[in-house]
């Protein structure tokens, strides 16, 4: 049966300050949704607070995997459980090398015993780096230490192609990518899609959704999905903006000090 990623009414903090106001969003396993939404919303906000960063304290409200509460998971038991997430920035890691970090991260997602063996985990290594046109020496090179904007995003997308998880969250996979890598990113994407695998995508760019077509686009504004759609929604905002939306549901601007 497909998996389900259910965010209800969930309300997140920084430092006491209301960042998330009752995000509502129901993801199943075969569908990607792409969330839009003007800077500073709180859409990073939701996949750190998914993904268990301790600054981020969730005050209302609950994250559901399969029925069972993500929120009352350890970090790391919530990478097991089958969620990814891909960072807006993601961080380096000196001494690890690529290798040696996707071979324990695959292995923590499974029973003692069940480990990958060296040579069907290098044998996979070798395929998806090549399917992502990936340089095989980045494989031995320290985790994201010098790689370029682009080539961490390349090397997010090969994390998520070894670790195939439920449920992926890709945090502007799309920032700084020249044309080529897009496509090559989009593909990494397009390969994970299917039954087994349940995306939502975090951008700020309609281009992304040419190459991956999305069942479902959301926008947040002020700590609120407040507008759900199909792909026709994000056309929308890449001609027109997010004024409309404003105007349409009545929503003020926000400034520094309203509350
Ligand atoms: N660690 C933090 N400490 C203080 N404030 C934070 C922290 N993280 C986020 N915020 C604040 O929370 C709000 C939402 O930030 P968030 O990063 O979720 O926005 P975003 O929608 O991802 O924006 P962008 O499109 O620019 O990436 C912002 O006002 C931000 O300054
Ligand atoms: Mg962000």
């Amino acid at each position: 049966m497909a998996s389900v990623l259910e965010i209800k009414d969930l309300h997140v903090s920084i430092e006491d300050k209301e960042i998330l106001k009752g995000v509502n969003l129901t993801i199943k396993q075969g569908e990607i949704h792409a969330i839009m939404g003007p800077n500073g919303t709180g859409k990073s906000t939701l996949s750190s607070a998914i993904m268990g960063h301790p600054k981020y304290i969730v005050t209302q409200g609950e994250v559901l995997l399969d029925g069972e509460n993500v929120l009352e998971m350890e970090v790391d038991e919530r990478a097991q459980a089958g969620l990814f997430l891909a960072m807006q920035y993601p961080s380096e890691i000196s001494g690890v090398t690529n290798a040696d970090f996707l071979r324990s991260a695959i292995n923590s997602r499974r029973e003692e015993g069940q480990e990958i063996n060296l040579m069907q985990f290098i044998k996979k290594l070798d395929k998806q780096m090549e399917f992502l046109e990936m340089d095989l020496d980045m494989a031995q090179r320290y985790l994201n230490e010098g790689f370029s904007g682009g080539e961490k995003k390349r090397n997010e997308i090969l994390q998520l192609m070894m670790l195939e998880p439920k449920f992926a969250i890709l945090d502007e996979i799309d920032s700084g990518l020249d044309i080529d890598a897009l496509k090559v990113v989009s593909k990494g994407i397009n390969q994970m899609r299917g039954e087994n695998f349940g995306c939502l995508i975090i951008t700020h760019y309609q281009r992304l959704l040419n190459y991956i077509t999305p069942d479902y686009v959301h926008v947040m504004m002020q700590g609120r999905v407040v507008k759900s759609g199909g792909e026709e929604l994000a056309q929308r905002l890449e001609a027109e903006g997010y004024d409309w939306i404003k105007q349409e549901l009545n929503i003020e601007d926000e400034t520094v000090n309203a509350e």
